[in-house]
């Protein structure tokens, strides 16, 4: 798909050569002369458009206006929130095989670059098909969106990033959406690979002999169960000097999850073909970086493997030992993915990052927790936690902050190892952050749990894309800090903590 920003007026709108026009309808409509005008007044008039933000109103070659197809739609404030809303209900009625051309007419609301970017996404994602498995689907028909602002030069910032976030979402979906037998743990690797032929990107892929090597035996012991050989892949993002710290993403790559010996029951488990939502993220914030190209250095790393019941797999009760030292109890070999994670955190630290940020489809917990509309997000670090909060507000793609008390650790003793892998029911979100964290204690790291909001279940079961749109973000917004503030700050913090004690 084909985007375009441009300064049209709703003269030049009426105008416009294009399948259709969505035509955004503000609260207070402007004063104006246009055929737009006249007719937006006119349905308003007629009460044809009452209702709330998305309430829309189809007109076929109205008088004066150039495009065969209007659609009018309600946009309320018109701030980002209520644009998402109202371009994705307008493209999804949109969608038919006649409009490949569309204009997304946003001169009659004020638009900033937060809105214009919001505008971009909804629009991707309401005409997003899968098609990959599916022959017989039919193919995304929209080929060129005009999106019509009074003032693009205002407005070109988030356009850009609306762009990249799009390119970043559709990538992560692609993989996400995948079947796990068409998206193994090399098949990833190779998408990594593809990845790495874009500009500023290296994509590095490491097998069973090298992760070995390195020690890194709960991952490992994860992947013994099934015929994949497992995959690390470590991808290298360089927008800024060589010296530069980067921020680390480590996302869960999990391609399938069985559960393993602690087997899943067999309702919905199509779904843990999703498993791998993290490490989508994570390849998926890689295409956005390409596109946005940030002055920031940003390293992906993705333990991949999947999680099968075998006569080799892991049994509850085992004892492996972890890339940093420390032995685990595995007594729930369903709970797998921070055994992977684990080790790619001891890994992030050779990296001396300025932040690691993991990125999972972790617990079911967190599902009954938040649910689909936030991920979980957890940091010991303020600072950390509060860029990736405002992040996700920014972008649309929230996040909600849980805690991590050191109480929440104490189901996670074991009589036979350093940790055991779960504990009891309770808070199971937070205790798998605490098992986390055990391996992140240098570093300013930070948890995402996407378990509810990576895809949706039912009949528009499919992957979201998220926390794509939060990751660019955050990545941005740590590009445009100053230099040098990132440590200052964290050093402040850390004397202030020290003073409170
Ligand atoms: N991939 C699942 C988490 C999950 C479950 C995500 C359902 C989305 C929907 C993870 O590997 C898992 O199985 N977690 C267990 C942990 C438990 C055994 C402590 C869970 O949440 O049930
Ligand atoms: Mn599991
Ligand atoms: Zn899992």
């Amino acid at each position: 798909m084909n985007f375009d920003l441009k300064t049209l007026s709703p003269a030049q709108a009426a105008e416009f050569p294009a399948d259709a026009l969505l035509v955004l309808v503000p609260d207070a409509l402007p004063k104006g002369q246009s055929p737009l005008h006249a007719l937006v007044a006119r349905a308003l008039k007629d009460d044809d458009l009452e209702g709330g933000v998305s309430k829309s109103l189809a007109c076929y070659r109205p008088e004066g206006i150039k495009a065969p197809r209007v659609l009018l739609v309600r946009a309320g404030t018109a701030d980002a929130a209520a644009l998402r809303k109202a371009v994705g209900a307008g493209v999804a009625q949109l969608k038919a095989p006649g409009v490949t051309r569309l204009a997304v007419v946003l001169s009659l609301v004020a638009v900033d670059a937060d809105g214009l970017r919001a505008a971009v996404q909804a629009c991707a994602d309401a005409s997003y098909v899968y098609t990959t498995t599916k022959p017989s689907a039919k193919p995304r028909a929209l080929a060129k969106v005009t999106f019509g602002v009074s003032d693009a030069g205002a407005v070109r910032s988030g356009f850009q990033a609306g762009k990249a976030v799009v390119a970043g979402v559709e990538f992560a979906k692609e993989w996400a959406n995948r079947p796990a037998n068409h998206a193994t743990p090399s098949r990833l690797a190779d998408a990594a690979r593809q990845l790495g032929r874009l500009p500023g990107i290296k994509t590095e892929v490491l097998g069973p002999r090298e992760v070995e090597a390195l020690g890194m035996g709960s991952f490992m012991a994860v992947a013994q169960g099934s015929a994949e050989p497992l995959r690390f892949i470590v991808l290298r993002y360089q927008g800024a000097g060589k010296a530069d710290a980067p921020v680390v993403l480590v996302g869960k790559g999990i391609t399938f999850d069985t559960g393993g010996i602690s087997l899943k029951p067999a309702a919905e488990m199509d779904e843990m073909k999703f498993d791998m939502g993290g490490a989508a993220s994570v390849l998926g914030t890689f295409a956005a970086l390409a596109e946005a190209k940030p002055a920031l250095n940003v390293v992906g790393l993705i333990p991949s493997c999947e999680n099968m019941p075998d006569g080799r797999a892991i049994k509850p009760g085992d004892v492996v030992k972890s890339m940093s030292g420390q032995t685990i109890e595995i007594l729930n070999t369903d709970a797998e993915g921070r055994l992977i994670l684990c080790d790619a955190l001891t890994y992030a630290a050779r990296f001396k990052p300025r932040a690691v940020v993991d990125i999972a489809t972790l617990t079911g917990a967190c599902v009954i927790a938040l649910g689909a509309v936030r991920s979980g997000l957890f940091s010991a670090r303020d600072e950390l936690a509060q860029a990736l909060a405002e992040a996700g507000e920014q972008s649309g793609d929230l996040c909600w902050r849980l805690p991590l008390d050191d109480d929440y650790a104490e189901g996670l003793k074991s009589n036979f190892a350093d940790v055991a892998n779960v504990a009891g029911r309770a808070g199971g979100a937070i205790t798998a952050a605490k098992f986390l964290q055990r391996f992140a204690t240098e570093l300013p790291w930070a948890h995402l749990d996407i378990a509810g909001t990576a895809w949706r279940g039912g009949a528009a079961k499919g992957a979201t894309g998220r926390p794509v749109p939060l990751l660019l973000q955050y990545l941005l917004n740590e590009a445009a800090r100053p230099a040098g503030q990132a440590k200052a700050k964290a050093k402040a913090s850390a004397k202030a903590r020290s003073a409170s004690r």
